[in-house]
């Protein structure tokens, strides 16, 4: 039983490729490294061209996600006090779940502007501090750097945020992007598929880990201990975070793409020479751990780093993981429900016979 469905083909997409055997990245027909520096709403309206019943430029989806973040503060005043008891990601689970399919914004909108306002609102409550309103003049992540931290952010933090927000926007068949299709293909709607998506996005095994990569580092402390810890953790069986991929065979081409922006934020910092050599150490030591299985660096590992710099508080890393990939949901949505057909698949049934044997 391929439990996996490792390598199983279930749906056609014009969206995104991920190439494993080549470590490439292809969105809407462009490699990563041309689209990295783009602006995130210039990618959404590549994700989104020709899903919808109207062109989006980036200067309308500039503006629409403007109203729509006002819309979704409106949404997030009532409800956020009943967060206090949940973790960061499960409080975004909660403030989705607000967003009404009676909502009138367009729905794709509505859920990518949402993002931000519930993930900055989140954690400043969890420092004591009320939500900032949304200045609907102002870029995705712009806005969401002066929610979080009730000032403007400098240039180079929003286009490192920007940067970060497209390399995760969208990246073929992952488990949230196929749980959002399932959801979708029941025409449950695209607010509840988004929800369903940011739950499986939640596991550490998918969209989870970020955080924990700082934690190994924290917990490695010095270059001296780099070694022995992770032969430690290894032979414990433990899952070096930030290291593996379903399809990837080689290094995860965002790894990259991410290592250079945090090198930037962080230029000459002893933090991303201790993240290189823990990085070396541990692909050494993978590679002797799983001789067959070729174990590299994937996106998370400096993702860690980026958003470190960033000054976003650790437990929110998956929820910024979310305000990049909701771009990708929401496109494999519209895309889905242009598909129309029930995602049913079989099963083998392998438990007890029953009395009367099953008629052949
Ligand atoms: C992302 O699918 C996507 O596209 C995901 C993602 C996206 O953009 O949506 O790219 C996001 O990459 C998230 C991955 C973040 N998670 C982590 O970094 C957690 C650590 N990584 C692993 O748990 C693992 O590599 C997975 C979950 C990412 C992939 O797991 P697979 O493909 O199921 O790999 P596997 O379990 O079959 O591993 C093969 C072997 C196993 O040993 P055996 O059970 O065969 O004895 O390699 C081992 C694993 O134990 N292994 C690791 C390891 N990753 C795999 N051992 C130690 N450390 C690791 N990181």
């Amino acid at each position: 039983m391929n439990h996996g469905l490792d390598d199983v083909v279930v749906a056609e997409t014009a969206l995104s490729h991920v190439d494993g055997v080549a470590g490439r990245l292809v969105v809407r027909g462009h490699e990563l490294e041309e689209i990295a520096d783009c602006r995130f709403e210039a990618v959404l309206g590549l994700l989104w061209d020709g899903l919808t019943s109207r062109l989006w430029t980036e200067q309308a989806i500039h503006v629409a996600l403007g109203v729509a973040r006002l819309v979704a503060f409106e949404r997030l005043v009532p409800a956020i006090a009943a967060t206090d008891r949940l973790s960061s990601i499960e409080a975004l689970r909660l403030l989705l779940t607000t967003l009404a399919d009676a909502d009138t914004a367009p729905h794709h909108v509505l859920a990518v502007a949402a993002v931000p306002v519930f993930v900055a609102a989140i954690a400043r409550r969890r420092e004591g501090h009320a939500p900032i309103m949304p200045d609907a003049s102002l870029g995705q992540a712009a806005d969401f750097l002066r929610m979080l931290r009730s000032e403007h952010a400098p240039a180079e933090h929003v286009r490192a945020l920007e940067t970060y927000l497209v390399t995760v926007a969208d990246h073929g068949l992952n488990a949230s992007t196929f749980t959002a299709r399932v959801i979708a293909s029941t025409r449950a709607g695209l607010l509840s598929s988004v929800v369903g998506a940011l739950c499986a996005l939640k596991g550490p095994l998918h969209g989870g880990a970020p955080g924990p990569v700082l934690d190994m580092l924290d917990a490695i402390g010095d270059f001296d201990n780099i070694r022995p810890w992770l032969k430690e953790a290894l032979t414990h069986e433990e899952r070096l975070m930030g290291f593996g991929h379903r399809v990837y065979r080689v290094r995860d081409p965002r790894a990259d793409v991410l290592k250079a922006t945090a090198s930037a934020l962080r230029a000459g910092s002893n933090r991303i020479r201790f993240a290189e050599a823990v990085e070396a150490e541990a692909i050494a030591l993978l590679a002797r751990h799983r001789p067959g299985r070729r174990l590299d660096t994937n996106v998370e590992f400096y993702t860690a780093l980026v958003l470190e710099a960033l000054a976003i508080p650790r437990d929110s890393f998956t929820n910024v993981f979310a305000m990049g990939r909701v771009a990708g949901w929401t496109a494999h949505v519209l895309e889905q429900e242009r598909i129309d057909r029930l995602i049913r698949p079989q099963s083998r049934y392998v438990g007890p016979a029953p009395q009367h044997p099953i008629a052949a």
